[in-house]
């Protein structure tokens, strides 16, 4: 089933999501709707935040080499932790919960981060590269915070100034 995607300035967003309990039947629906709605909605990544739910759950596919996507190359992220972290990164990212707004963010390089999957199986994971942003904005997500709260103070204002206009055009469009 798609789901809904929450989008920027929606206050649900800013939401401290909670652990994942119970790793039942409902879990697994909604981690399959989740996986289902980012293929629909293009994206590389979404947390459960972003379709309603504040638990600490969130899903990843960078896809393969070729960034073709699959359920081989999904990652089910559940209640994540990170073990350590090092060096710097900077990227254009971009979020499904603010469409077509990309723009440069530092990250840490790597990452080792623990996390359980949909059966409560605890998995450790050593990323880099574009993986490692992806560990980083996602669970970034769990916490409230979006990527643009982590642009530095020129680019932060350029966004908002971009999305006041964005928003007041949609409004023109919804009344004419
Ligand atoms: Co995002």
């Amino acid at each position: 089933m798609i789901l809904d995607i929450v989008t920027y300035p929606n206050p649900i967003l800013k939401k401290i999501s909670k652990p994942v309990e119970r790793f039942d039947k409902e879990l697994h629906k909604l981690l399959d709707d989740m996986y289902e709605t980012m293929l629909k909605a293009e994206g590389v990544g979404l947390a459960g935040i972003q379709v309603g739910v504040d638990r600490r759950v969130l899903i990843i596919d960078i896809g393969d080499k070729e960034g073709k996507q699959s359920p081989q190359t999904r990652i089910e992220v559940i209640n994540p932790e990170f073990l350590e972290w090092e060096g710097t990164q900077r990227g254009k990212e971009g979020c499904l919960s603010i469409p077509e707004y990309y723009d440069e963010v530092e990250r840490y390089g790597r990452v080792k981060v623990k996390f359980f999957d949909r059966y409560g199986k605890e998995h450790i994971v050593d990323a880099d590269g574009l993986l490692a942003v992806a560990f980083q904005h996602e669970t970034d997500h769990l916490d409230g915070k979006l990527f643009v709260e982590r642009l530095d103070y020129i680019r932060r204002k350029k966004f908002e100034k971009e999305w006041k206009k964005r928003l007041k055009n949609q409004k023109k469009q919804k009344k004419g």
